[in-house]
């Protein structure tokens, strides 16, 4: 999606993909820093550590604890410039890691424009307590959801639920199945990638008919079987595409500067899926 957009903007760019050992994490960071690489994209599991190897923290990344957005800036005169501001022949020699997240504002965008659920006042059943689940759980506890947790490791879901009533006392937020009717449950396990997974969700406590739409991180296959049961009940349902896109047009915007030709981005994303390519 970000070389069709880079394409459509006339851009000279490229969106390549690396492979790094957790423990060369640092080395791969400092590495692309010296080449001048304009940014990187960071995914599981780099996302946590990457937090104490930014030289400075944007308010998104320090706010829900995970970079998955890097955007190198060099120095010119007093004040710190995106390193695509500088002229071919003009090489910075201090250049720092500016780190942002871009996943939070991604996951409340794709619930508004794919599911229309905005979350303030949402009551919400979220799936998983993961990196994933973390960030969504925070982020719309933020935003004035309330909030039903649970994750196969109990204490997890526990311990989250402690985390979010001490950073957002407002918020109404408990671990486990509610008996009320929901407007939205979100999957933010890794259940459901695989074929001959169980559902995420366990129906004897949880009948689906209980939410009104049901939103699953994951986007291949595009259909789970958790998004195909909720869809035979009559629930709206999405996939995590809007996710990823809203993610990278975001991600897109901080390195270029430019706002992001998301219909662009949107259609490479669905051709790419559709004609089984890996990335
Ligand atoms: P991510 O960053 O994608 O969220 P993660 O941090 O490894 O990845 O989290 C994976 C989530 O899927 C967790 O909530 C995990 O539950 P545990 O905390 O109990 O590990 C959940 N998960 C993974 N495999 C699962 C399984 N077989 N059954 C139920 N939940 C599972």
């Amino acid at each position: 999606m970000h070389n069709a957009a880079f394409e459509a903007l006339g851009l000279n760019w490229r969106y390549l993909a690396f492979e790094v050992h957790p423990k060369n994490l640092r080395a791969a960071i400092a590495g692309a820093q010296a080449m001048q690489f304009a940014g990187i994209n960071l995914t599981v599991p780099h996302k946590l550590p990457a937090i104490n190897m930014m030289d400075r923290l944007d308010a998104s990344a320090a706010k829900w604890g995970a970079v998955n957005t890097i955007r190198f800036e060099g120095k010119r005169g007093g004040a710190w410039l995106p390193l695509h501001e500088f002229d071919p022949d003009e090489r910075p020699v201090r250049i720092r890691s500016h780190g942002f997240n871009t996943d939070a504002d991604a996951i409340v965008r794709a619930l508004m424009e794919d599911l229309d659920v905005p979350p303030a006042g949402a009551k919400v059943l979220l799936l998983g307590a993961g990196g994933a689940g973390r960030t969504a759980a925070l982020k719309l506890a933020s935003e004035g959801a309330t909030l039903f947790l649970v994750n196969r490791t109990a204490e997890k879901a526990l311990a989250l639920a402690r985390e979010i009533r001490r950073r957002f006392p407002r918020t109404r937020v408990s671990a486990g199945y509610p008996r009320e009717k929901v407007d939205i449950t979100i999957n933010a396990t890794s259940l459901g990638l695989k074929g001959g997974d169980p559902l995420p969700v366990d129906l004897g406590q949880f009948p689906i008919k209980q939410t009104r739409a049901v939103y699953d991180m994951i986007y291949r296959p595009q259909e789970t079987r958790l998004l195909r049961a909720a869809r035979q009940a009559g629930c709206k349902t999405a996939n995590g595409l809007g996710m990823l896109l809203y993610q990278g047009a975001k991600a897109f915007e901080i390195w270029t500067g430019r706002p992001a030709p998301v219909e662009v981005m949107q259609k490479s994303l669905h051709s790419a899926l559709s004609g089984g390519k890996d990335k």
